[in-house]
């Protein structure tokens, strides 16, 4: 019999990758603590929990139901490929206003990026100073597992998390190198191509047994060996690409075209956006990484094998402009051709005007507690239950996700409600939450 290990202590929440989304993320966690804004979005502040399948019987907080890390319990650590503190680098992504994050300045100063991975033909918009210096891959991941246990004792950490929040690098398919533990040790002594910045942070963070969560589009975690080493040594890893805005409301509508049987002709989605992540997708590679991602799910959604008159001839398209003066305000248009009764055509607009990072930062927030919160029930690998955060979710066994939001919110329910029951629960009702 096991019971979920005690939330108490501290958690230490790491970021490869200090731009936007983290420090939106860290600054608004600092803001809540002190009761100076509310954590809006956040399921595990702000969400409720039916206990049992039946909501009629009442419902609590989540964070009544499950132990979880509180807020105060939360440190901060990260790596960048420029030296700015967490207050300078918010301050140039211009997400919080300058009034707000001056209340939190100085917790916001003392988290300085450590020396980051940085191969530039991965992410070749960007040129950075702050990166570490060795001679291979294998050397660039020890240097990072001495960050993570300097981090871990400089701040007395009991725990620790990590959500990769860099940017998006070069699309990769996994190859051979990726296949197994043995053929990516080799890899990384060889200095591999097919071995990523973001790879290395992967393995590193897997290596010292830190759950983690993967926010970007590219291959970093979700490739055989890692999910064997994760296995292995009882890591659990979530991802991949932050389901926020415009992905977050097709998952929501396109469940409706079909629960109501209308057809689909053509979903034409496109974005603008002016943040440094804009420029990164500037570049070709990085785009394709983006678009593999937001092209997959309306097709697992509407099933069109099965509905081949409603949903096969859809043509499904997605841009992404830079637009600097945009800053990180997106702005998304989705332009929708269906169909009804006896094919009368019809249209639906949508302008999404969002923020970026301040819709990814609760998503974060989530991420890092409900990992820790896996850890704790003994759970490994690929966490399905968390698809319901991710464009492109990471399935134990490598089958197929539901991209469906409503589905994936009701995977993640009864996965805590399983956890909730954890205590007098046994090892293997751990991993049937999974
Ligand atoms: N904001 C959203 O809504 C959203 C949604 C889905 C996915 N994402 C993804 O989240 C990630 C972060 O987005 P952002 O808006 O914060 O971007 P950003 O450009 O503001 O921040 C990314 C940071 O990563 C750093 N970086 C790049 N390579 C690095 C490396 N090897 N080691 C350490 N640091 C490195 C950059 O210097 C930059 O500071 C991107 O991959 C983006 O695609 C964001």
């Amino acid at each position: 019999m096991v019971a979920l290990a005690s939330a108490e202590g501290k958690l230490g929440l790491l970021f490869p990758g200090m731009g936007s989304v983290a420090t939106t993320t860290i600054a608004g966690i600092l803001l809540a603590r002190r009761g100076q804004a509310a954590p809006v979005g956040s399921l595990t502040q702000m969400g409720r929990l039916s206990l049992g399948e039946d909501a009629t019987k009442g419902s609590l907080p989540v964070r009544e139901v499950v132990p979880l890390a509180s807020l105060d319990q939360l440190n901060f650590g990260g790596w960048d490929i420029f030296e700015d503190d967490a207050y300078e680098s918010a301050l140039g992504a211009g997400v919080i206003e300058h009034v707000q994050l001056e209340r939190v300045r100085d917790e916001l100063r003392a988290v300085k990026p450590m020396k980051a991975v940085f191969y530039p033909g991965y992410v070749r918009r960007l040129h950075g100073t702050h990166v570490k210096r060795g001679s291979s891959k294998v050397e660039m991941v020890e240097k990072l597992r001495a960050d993570i246990r300097s981090f871990k004792a400089d701040h007395g950490c009991d725990r620790l998390v990590a959500v990769w929040c860099g940017s998006t690098e070069v699309y990769l398919r996994p190859s051979a190198t990726h296949a197994s533990i043995h053929s990516f040790a080799r890899g990384l002594a060889e200095g591999s191509d097919d071995i990523s910045n973001a790879q290395i942070y992967a393995w590193a963070c897997l290596q010292e047994r830190v759950p983690f969560a993967n926010g970007s589009p590219n291959l970093c975690v979700d490739f055989p060996a890692a999910l064997e080493l994760a296995r292995e040594l009882a890591v659990p890893v979530a991802g991949k690409d932050f389901k926020t805005g415009q992905t977050m409301l097709k998952t929501a509508l396109a469940p409706a075209f079909k629960a109501r049987l209308l057809g689909l002709r053509g979903w034409y989605s496109t974005n603008i956006l002016g943040n440094r992540d804009g420029a990164v997708l500037d570049d070709p590679e990085s785009f394709r990484a983006k678009e593999a991602t937001k092209l997959g799910v309306l097709e697992q959604i509407l099933e069109p094998e099965l509905h081949p008159r409603l949903y096969g001839d859809l043509v499904h398209k997605v841009r992404i402009d830079y637009h600097p003066p945009r800053g990180d305000a997106k702005e998304a248009w989705d332009s929708i051709d269906f169909f009804g009764w006896l094919g009368y055509p019809m249209q639906v607009k949508i302008d999404f005007q969002g923020r970026d990072s301040i819709l990814a930062a609760p998503l974060v927030l989530d991420l890092a507690l409900l990992l820790d919160l896996a850890a704790r029930a003994g759970l490994s690998g690929p966490q399905d239950w968390l698809s319901f955060f991710f464009k492109s979710p990471m399935v134990a066994g490598g089958g197929c996700a539901d991209n469906d939001l409503f589905v994936q919110k009701r995977m993640l329910e009864d996965a805590l409600r399983r956890m909730a029951r954890l205590g007098a629960g046994t090892k293997k009702d751990a991993h049937a939450a999974g």
